[in-house]
């Protein structure tokens, strides 16, 4: 985060960047007003790069807000929008605060600010608490009458100097200040100072203005609900809130239908975290948003198209709108023509150029045309016993297709080539070698049409590939490409599984978006998992989120949801092209289970890092074989019940002295064995994972996603990042292919071509 401190006094108004080492500045003076800063601060910084702004402000300031006008300026500062006014978010602090904070050390700090007037705030721990001492009585005056302009003027040097020396002690131990810096123009009369005592300097403002973004105490930057909320974290550990609340695991439990359950109680909330966290859904417009989505609104503003991958699902007689047109015709064509090829593959009626049935289907596709269908594909493993093996080739590595295609004969493969724009350089190259291998040995062209469909929003490019228009099976731009699954990108999963089975997908994922769409906000699951979300990632700071299926068959979901999560949230502007001012998307990770346990587990219980966790079990399962899955859920239970107590030293100790261990060995073992544990888990427990069941879990997360990216006022529906690299991958490309050394990108760059192309 870029950051531009804005230093204002009495007579200057100081400027410096975090983008470089210059500082500037233009008078201010008596009667200057708010205005008058945001017209200097934008002349003077048209060539810096900033996102956010911090405004030091030589008057009272509470929670962000300036309290009163300041004495040596001009009026109209107190409620004065800095952000609407400079178009950034901003965060305002008193300017002696500010050059405390830029002064701190660590620990505990009285700073005094010796300018035309006195400013005072403490520092502690790097939180920065203003102030307002000035008007503290003191010597039969004020602090401010005597350790300001006005005493030193009315004192003299030396017995102003001895002034401020007694008024600081003073203050420093009614303030349990372990030192004092003295800072603000007026510390330069100080030759020496005493000890516990050090010297500010005005210039440390700027240091105070970048840090104040990451200090936890600077009042949130106006408009932005969210760092304050961190006054509601629980203060004391999940066990003991378990041990004080009987009540805990049934009010933090969610039901969705018969067969899905959420267990978030062991979250670092309490009932007043959700109450705020309820609040902040209804201030942010979480359930207008989703109704515009509903209607079909252009809620993807940047690329003015409606967000309706509920559609696909609308297993209602409801209409839906997109542009003012019933879009539920065209879907209910789609998903026939889905129907009839995926029956006509299964029942043998699809037959291959030699007249051979369809044993194969390989799907090629990145990202949302490919991680999607291969996570369901994998998932509905119980249900593809009976249908073609499927493949999903996504890598433009070579080796990903050969792999593949080695053990293939194209007289029995039917190629999917999956591409919203039916433009992405890996799938067409894919699918262009695909196309070669299959020619090579079927010798005729006319035989694509048994053996290629495409599936595209783009008609013209399938065709200009050399596919029939009755090949091409269609959605539309109001689809995005991670939402795509139900769409015809799912035409592997209706082959693989039959069609009855990608309807009971859709059946589950209306149920939850029913659910999402009428469920009060405190009984709506994906609401409250897109408030939790926001809670870690905004509130409480932690940097990622795993995601541990106890069920083998969705141990692609991890990857499925990094592009569903990180693709739709991985943003720093907001819906208005302002930068936030907070953390949005996680890092979504995570594995398998019990094989997680085997790997990183040791981070979430003995890590330091705050790491919140969905954990996904089933309550029953496909394949009984023996105790596997009573094991299974037991691992499942037990490690968020691990993660929620941990284990203390003095339990660690008496466990320790139980096994006869003597009391050195016990002092040295003793602190490896401890776990802090107060490490939040939400539960998430099905009946079976059958179709309707994976239906319902992925329409749950795309509704959290689509709640995070709401509070956060980002638009999650469009991804203009994925195209710098792709953007610059042309270039290196054609370098690749020419002679000579490279000369047209920086030394590392240029370098590592001409390395590539010593092959
Ligand atoms: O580059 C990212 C992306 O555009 C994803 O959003 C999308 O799912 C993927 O590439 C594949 O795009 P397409 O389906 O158009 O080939």
């Amino acid at each position: 985060m870029r950051v531009l401190v804005v230093d204002i006094g009495g007579t200057h108004v100081k400027l410096m960047h975090s983008g470089g080492p210059e500082s500037r500045k233009f008078d201010s003076g008596d009667g200057f007003t708010p205005q008058q800063v945001v017209a200097g601060v934008k002349a003077n910084t048209r060539d810096w790069q900033y996102d956010v702004i911090t405004i030091g402000v030589p008057s009272p300031v509470l929670r962000g807000r300036v309290m009163a006008e300041p004495w040596n300026l001009g009026t109209g500062w107190v409620g004065f929008d800095w952000a609407a006014a400079l178009g950034a978010p901003v965060k305002v602090l008193n300017d002696a605060a500010m050059q405390a904070l830029g002064s701190d050390d660590g620990s505990r700090m009285l700073f005094l600010g010796l300018g035309s007037g006195l400013g005072t705030a403490l520092v502690d721990d790097g939180r920065v608490i203003a102030l307002e001492l000035a008007h503290f009585p003191y010597l039969g005056q004020t602090l401010e009458d005597i350790l300001g302009q006005r005493g030193l003027i009315a004192l003299g040097e030396d017995k102003w100097r001895e002034a401020v020396i007694a008024g600081a002690k003073l203050l420093r131990a009614a303030c349990a200040a372990e030192y004092v810096v003295l800072g603000g123009g007026n510390v330069r009369l100080f030759k020496d100072l005493p000890e516990g005592f050090r010297r500010g300097h005005n210039d440390r403002a700027f240091e105070g203005g970048f840090r104040a973004w990451n200090s936890p105490d600077v009042a949130e930057p106006s408009g932005s609900p969210l760092k304050s909320l961190a006054s509601f974290a629980p203060r004391e550990h999940l066990r003991a809130l378990f041990e004080k609340d009987p009540g805990r695991a049934e009010r933090f439990f969610l039901k969705v239908g018969g067969d899905l359950y959420v267990d978030y109680s062991k979250n670092l909330i309490t009932a007043d975290s959700m109450t705020a966290l309820f609040e902040l859904a209804r201030k942010t417009g979480v359930e207008s948003l989703r109704d515009q989505m509903f209607s079909g609104a252009p809620i993807n503003n940047p690329e003015h198209r409606a967000v309706l991958h509920v559609a696909l699902r609308n297993r209602s007689t409801r209409p839906i709108y997109a542009n003012g047109r019933d879009v539920m015709p065209d879907v209910r064509a789609a998903l026939d023509h889905i129907r009839t090829c995926a029956e006509s593959v299964r029942s043998g009626r699809w037959l291959g150029y030699s007249g051979l049935r369809i044993t194969d289907v390989v799907n090629l596709g990145i990202g949302g045309s490919d991680l999607g269908p291969a996570m369901v594909t994998d998932a509905m493993a119980p249900y593809t016993q009976d249908g073609p093996r499927t493949h999903f080739v996504s890598n433009v590595d070579g080796a990903h297709l050969a792999d593949t295609l080695r053990s293939l004969h194209p007289a029995t493969t039917l190629f999917t080539v999956a591409s919203k724009t039916f433009t992405t350089q890996e799938t067409m190259a894919n699918a262009r070698s695909a196309r070669e291998w299959f020619l090579t040995r079927a010798r005729d062209e006319s035989a694509i049409a048994r053996h290629f469909v495409a599936i595209s929003t783009n008609a013209a490019e399938v065709q200009a590939f050399g596919i029939a228009p009755d090949n091409m099976f269609v959605f539309w731009d109001w689809v995005g490409g991670r939402y795509s699954l139900w769409s015809s990108i799912g035409l592997p999963i209706a082959i693989a599984a039959g069609y009855g089975h990608f309807e009971q997908i859709l059946d589950g994922a209306h149920e939850m978006d029913e659910h999402f769409r009428t469920a009060p906000l405190e009984q709506n699951a994906p609401i409250v998992l897109g408030l939790l979300g926001v809670w870690y990632a905004s509130v409480l700071g932690a940097e990622s989120h795993a995601v541990l299926p106890y069920e083998h068959h969705l141990w692609r979901l991890p990857a499925y949801l990094q592009q569903l999560e990180m693709e739709s949230n991985g943003k720093r502007v907001d819906r208005d092209g302002h930068a936030v001012a907070v953390q949005t998307s996680p890092i979504i990770w995570g594995e398998p289970g019990t094989n997680g346990q085997h790997a990183f587990f040791q981070l979430l219980h003995q890590g330091t890092r705050l790491v919140s966790t969905d954990f996904l079990v089933g309550i029953e399962t496909h394949d009984r074989l023996g105790d596997h899955h009573r094991l299974l859920v037991a691992h499942c239970i037990a490690q968020t019940e691990a993660l929620m107590r941990g284990k203390t030293e003095a339990e660690v100790r008496a466990e320790l002295a139980e096994k006869g261990l003597s009391p050195d060995a016990i002092d040295q073992l003793a602190p490896h064995k401890v776990f802090p544990g107060n490490r939040p888990s939400t539960t998430i427990m099905y009946r079976t994972l059958g179709p309707r069941t994976i239906g319902k879990l992925l329409a749950l997360y795309e509704h959290r996603v689509f709640t995070m990216g709401a509070i956060w006022n980002i638009n999650s529906f469009d991804q203009w990042g994925v195209e710098l690299g792709k953007q610059f991958a042309g270039a290196v490309a054609s370098d690749l292919g020419a002679a000579g050394p490279t000369t047209g990108h920086d030394a590392s760059t240029n370098r590592l071509i001409d390395l590539a192309k010593t092959r």
